[in-house]
C-alpha cells in the first residue's frame, strides 16, 4: 500500500517512479473517431482537455493491438509507425497540462467488427467490405446486438495475440506513455477467456480457473518483461458477471493475488460485460465495496468507476480506503474542469494541488470577482 494514514482526493499518488499530483483518474473511453488505428485533432483536444482540468492520470482509450482486436473501424490502433507517431503529440500535451499520459492497450475478440454506438453498436453485417471476422477462446457468439459467431482460436492465434500486447506496449513507451493498462474486462478477449460463459475450451487455455486465466497471466508476464520496471503496469479486470454463478468474484481476488505476485502495480476493477442481459446492480459507486476487498485481501492497490460523480462521495471512498485512485468517464466528459472545481468544494489547501502555472497563477492569486460590474 502507498500509505496506511487515511488518503484523499488531493493527495498526490506516487506509484513505481511516476507521481500522479492527485487521486483522480480519466477512465479510458474510446471515441471511435480514428483513421485506420490513426488517432487525430479530436483526440488531442480531447486529451489535452481532459488533462487541463486538473486530473491526475489520463488513460487514453482502448488501443487496439491488432486490427481485427478493434471494436470497430474508428478505434485507435498501436499496430504500427504512424498510429505511434500520432500518439507523440498526444501525450506531449497531457504532460504538458500536469497529468500523467496513460493508455489502456485491448483487444476486443467477439465484440469486434462492430458499428460505432451511434451507428447502430451492433455487428457490421458480414457481407459489408467494412466487416472482418472476430476471434475469441470458442466459437460461441456474445449474442444480443453482437450476434456474429466468432472463429475459435488456435494456439498459433494466442501466441500472436499475446506478442501483439508486447508490441504494442513496447509502441505506448515509445510513443511516451509512462502508464499502461491492459485491457481484461468488459467482455473482451482477455475477458472471454476468464468467463466459463465463452471460454469452453478443452486444451490448457480453458476449465479450471488456472487454464481460463492462462491467457491472462501469460500476456500480463510477456508485457511485464517488456514495459520498464520502474513505470506502472495495470489492467482492468472485470472482477464479477452479476449472473449468479460461474466465474466468482472469489476466484477474481485469488486472481489479483496472482497478479500481484507477478508485478501488478494497481488494479482497476470493473465487471464482465460477458453475458447479455447480467442483473447489474447499477448505482453510485456499485463496484467500490468490491475494489475494498480486493485492495485488502489480495493486498494490491485498487482503483474503481461507475457512477462517482460527486467530490464528496469521491473523497470518501479515499478516505474509506476503499480504492487508492478513483476513475472517472461521463462526469469529466460533461465538465473535464471537475477536478478543479471538486478541489474547491472540499476546500483543499492551493498548495495540495497543482495546476500549470499560466493558469494556476490566475486562478489562486487572482481568483475571478464576480462582485465588479461590467
Ligand atoms: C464514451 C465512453 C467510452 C468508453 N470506452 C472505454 C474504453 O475504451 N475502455 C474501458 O475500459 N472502458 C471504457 N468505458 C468505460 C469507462 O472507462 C468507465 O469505466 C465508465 O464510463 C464508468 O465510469 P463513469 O460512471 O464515471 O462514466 C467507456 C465509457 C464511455 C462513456
Amino acid at each position: 500500500m502507498s500509505s496506511l494514514s487515511p488518503l484523499s482526493l488531493f493527495d498526490p499518488f506516487p506509484l513505481k517512479d511516476v507521481t500522479l499530483r492527485n487521486r483522480i483518474a480519466v477512465s479510458p473511453m474510446c471515441q471511435y473517431s480514428a483513421t485506420e488505428g490513426v488517432i487525430n485533432d479530436w483526440h488531442y483536444a480531447h486529451l489535452a482537455g481532459l488533462a487541463r482540468g486538473g486530473a491526475g492520470l489520463v488513460i487514453a482509450e482502448a488501443t487496439a493491438v491488432s486490427p481485427e482486436g478493434r471494436i470497430t473501424p474508428g478505434c485507435a490502433g498501436l499496430w504500427n509507425d504512424d498510429q505511434t507517431e500520432a500518439f507523440v503529440p498526444a501525450v506531449a500535451a497531457i504532460k504538458a497540462a500536469g497529468a500523467v499520459p496513460g493508455i489502456q492497450i485491448a483487444h476486443a475478440g467477439r465484440k469486434a467488427s462492430a458499428n460505432r454506438p451511434w451507428e447502430g453498436d451492433d455487428h457490421i453485417a458480414e457481407q459489408d467490405p467494412r466487416a472482418w471476422q472476430p476471434i475469441a477462446p470458442s466459437a460461441i457468439p456474445f449474442g444480443a446486438n453482437l450476434p456474429r459467431r466468432p472463429r475459435a482460436m488456435t494456439k498459433d492465434d494466442i501466441h500472436r495475440v499475446q506478442q501483439d500486447y508486447v508490441a504494442a506496449a513496447q509502441r505506448a513507451r515509445a510513443a511516451g506513455f509512462e502508464w499502461l493498462e491492459l485491457h481484461f474486462a468488459h467482455g473482451y478477449l482477455a475477458q472471454s477467456f476468464l468467463s466459463p460463459h465463452s471460454n469452453r475450451r478443452d486444451d490448457e487455455y480453458g476449465g479450471s480457473l488456472e487454464n481460463r486465466s492462462r491467457f491472462l497471466v501469460e500476456t500480463f508476464e510477456a508485457v511485464r518483461d517488456v514495459w520498464p520496471e520502474n513505470l506502472p503496469l495495470t489492467l482492468r479486470l472485470g472482477v464479477i458477471e452479476f449472473d449468479g454463478r460461474e466465474q466468482t468474484f472469489e476466484e477474481s481476488i485469488e486472481l489479483a493475488r496472482r497478479f500481484a505476485a507477478k508485478g501488478l502495480d494497481l488494479l482497476d476493477v470493473s465487471l464482465g460485460f460477458n453475458i447479455p442481459g447480467a442483473a447489474i446492480p447499477w448505482g453510485p459507486a456499485f463496484m467500490a465495496p468490491l475494489a475494498e476487498r480486493i485492495r485488502k485481501e489480495a493486498g494490491i492497490p485498487t482503483a474503481t468507476s461507475w457512477f462517482i460523480n460527486d467530490p464528496q462521495q469521491a473523497d470518501a471512498l479515499l478516505r474509506e480506503g476503499k480504492v487508492d485512485l478513483v476513475m472517472l468517464g461521463r462526469a469529466l466528459l460533461e465538465n473535464p474542469h471537475w477536478p478543479y472545481e471538486a478541489a474547491r468544494a472540499l476546500g483543499v489547501d492551493k498548495a495540495a494541488w497543482v495546476l500549470p502555472a499560466p493558469y494556476a497563477h490566475w486562478l489562486e492569486r487572482y481568483r475571478p470577482r464576480r462582485d465588479v460590474a461590467a
